[in-house]
Formats: structure tokens, C-alpha cells, sequence
């Protein structure tokens, strides 16, 4: 039977410390590039891609989250009697009213396989999308996001898709890292997947990226998976295991991915997403040429 991917969860149950203490009582997710904030992107990337059911793992620290797409009453109506009907649309079309938000909670951040696994009661038997926000993902212009590519992978082969990427050799033991063997027409099949490995330890820099769509028959793996590196109950491993019973393709996305969740990749998206915004871009491309020259 063919499945439609209608569910997306966001792991947002971090305790984001690289960006301490601007995280300390807002989620990392709630980090605004430009002027929106990074959940923002990721639900209308998961929406453009057809998914209508957005599935929060929230932890502590995480009410703005929850708070960010509900309705604002007070807001909206200040804003109506002020007349600001610019700003009164802007925020009541935050997410189009056919989505809807399911909010589970993750006790303790016991990692990303964790994380995932806490969102099984409310995927059942369907395949469904995992997105880190973090990882803010750029398409080309007129090019569907990152999700959207994948699911068109999906629906061609019907099993687990990655999003990857090729990162600098001495970057490998940041990331989730696959081998892959290529088909004719250029598909790239997983062959093995390990996390954080040293650069010794692998040939490969194919680094998984946040985007993922998965089986369901993954949260058989999470459920024995025991921890790994860092401690934490790691999606590599689950995926790793669930490569023994079904095939994964390993998808490099047409697009640029910013890791929002380092201060680099942070001020990158930022910087860039500024030059390109349609109202800001001129005067903060000017802004720019003035400080640098
Ligand atoms: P990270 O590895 O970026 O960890 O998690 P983190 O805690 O968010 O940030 P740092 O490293 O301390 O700065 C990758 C993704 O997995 C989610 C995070 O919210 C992030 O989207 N996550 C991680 C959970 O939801 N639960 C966990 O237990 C761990």
C-alpha cells in the first residue's frame, strides 16, 4: 500500500547549551532569523511539502513554542482596533487553519532517538517526516524545500529517505555520517551509518542533515536502542539497525543548509537571509558594503 506523508515531528526538546544563555528559558527553536523564528521556517517547509499534522516534542522551556502558534487574541485585537491590518494578517497566518498542532512532552532529553520515539502513539503505522529546525535549509530560487524534494523520493521508492550533505573531512565526528552505494541513475543507497565517527574511522563525508522521512518500523528499532555516543539514545543507531531489515536512500538536497544551532551558522543564516529580504535587503547590503570597506 502507498502511504501519503502527512505527519512531520519536531524534535524540540533540546537543552540547546551551545546557545546558552539566550536558551536558558527560550527554546533554541524560537530564535528569530530575521523575523521569524527558525520553528517558523521548518512548519511552513513541512506544509509547502503537504504534511497538515505537526508534531512537537517539547521539553522544558518550551511554551513559546506552543504560545508561538495559537491563536493571540489580545494581540490581533489591538492590532485590528489600531488599525494595523498588515500586522493583524501577518499574525493570524502563521500556519493555514487545515493544519493542526499536537504537542507531546519528552520528560527528559535523553537525545534524538528519544525524542522521536515519544511521538510513536500519535504516528501509528504511517510513515511520517522528522525536522530539525535548527538546520535552516535555503532551496534555490523556484525550487520546492528540502521535505518537499524528499517526498518525491519517497513516493518514487517507498522506503526511509535522509537528507545529507558533504562537510569538510575534519568535520565528520560532528555529524551522523553515511556509506552509500550509487545506482546507475545516481540513487544513493545507505550501506552503513555511524555517528560522530572519527575522521579516521570513515571514508565517507556524507553527513545527515535534519530532515528525514522515516518507516514506521524504525520505532521498533528506537525502543531497544541503548545509549550511544554522548550518552543519548541516538537516531543513527535506530537507523543503522532498521538498515539491516529495509532499504534507506541517502538524498543530497538541492539547497543550502545553515546550522542554526552553532553561532556561526547562526549569524550566516542571518546575514544572509537579510540581504535577501525584500523590504531590508537594499538598505542592509548597503549597511554591509559601508562596514567592510
Ligand atoms: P542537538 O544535538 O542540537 O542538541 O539536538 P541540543 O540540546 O538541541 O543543542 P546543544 O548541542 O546542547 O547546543 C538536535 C535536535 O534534537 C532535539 C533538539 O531540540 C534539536 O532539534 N533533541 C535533542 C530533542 O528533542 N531531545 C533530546 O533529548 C535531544
Amino acid at each position: 500500500m502507498k502511504y501519503k506523508i502527512h505527519k512531520v515531528v519536531f524534535p524540540v526538546a533540546g537543552l540547546g547549551t551551545r546557545f546558552l544563555p539566550a536558551t536558558k528559558a527560550n527554546p533554541k527553536e524560537m530564535l528569530p532569523i530575521v523575523d521569524k523564528p527558525l520553528i517558523q521556517y521548518a512548519a511552513e517547509e513541512a506544509e509547502a511539502a503537504g504534511m497538515m499534522n505537526l508534531v512537537f516534542i517539547t521539553g522544558r522551556n518550551k511554551r513559546a513554542i506552543p504560545d508561538h502558534f495559537d491563536k493571540a487574541y489580545e494581540l490581533e485585537s489591538e492590532l485590528r482596533a489600531n488599525g494595523k491590518l498588515k500586522l493583524l494578517e501577518l499574525v493570524r497566518e502563521i500556519l493555514p487553519p487545515n493544519v493542526s498542532c499536537i504537542y507531546l512532552r519528552q520528560v527528559e532529553a535523553l537525545g534524538l532517538g528519544h525524542a522521536v520515539l515519544c511521538a510513536r502513539s500519535v504516528i501509528e503505522d504511517e510513515p511520517f517526516a522528522v525536522s530539525l529546525a535548527d538546520d535552516l535549509i535555503r532551496p534555490p530560487l523556484n525550487t520546492p524545500g528540502c521535505l518537499e524534494q524528499m517526498v518525491k523520493i519517497y513516493e518514487r521508492f517507498q522506503c526511509s529517505v535522509l537528507a545529507v550533505e558533504r562537510v569538510p573531512k575534519h568535520e565528520v565526528n560532528r555529524y551522523g555520517i553515511v556509506e552509500t552505494r550509487s545506482d546507475q541513475d545516481g540513487t544513493q543507497w545507505v550501506t552503513s551509518i555511524v555517528e560522530k565517527p572519527h575522521p579516521d574511522a570513515t571514508q565517507s563525508n556524507l553527513a545527515v542533515v535534519g530532515r528525514y522521512i522515516l518507516t514506521p518500523a524504525i520505532f521498533d528499532k528506537l525502543i531497544v536502542t541503548k545509549r550511544g555516543t554522548g550518552g543519548e539514545i541516538q537516531l543513527t543507531d535506530a537507523i543503522f539497525a532498521l538498515l539491516q531489515d529495509e532499504p534507506v536512500i541517502a538524498y543530497q538536497f538541492d539547497g543550502k543548509r545553515y546550522d542554526c544551532g552553532s553561532k556561526l551558522g547562526y549569524l550566516q543564516a542571518t546575514v544572509e537571509y537579510a540581504l535577501a529580504h525584500k523590504d531590508l535587503g537594499n538598505d542592509f547590503a548597503a549597511y554591509l558594503k559601508n562596514l567592510i570597506l
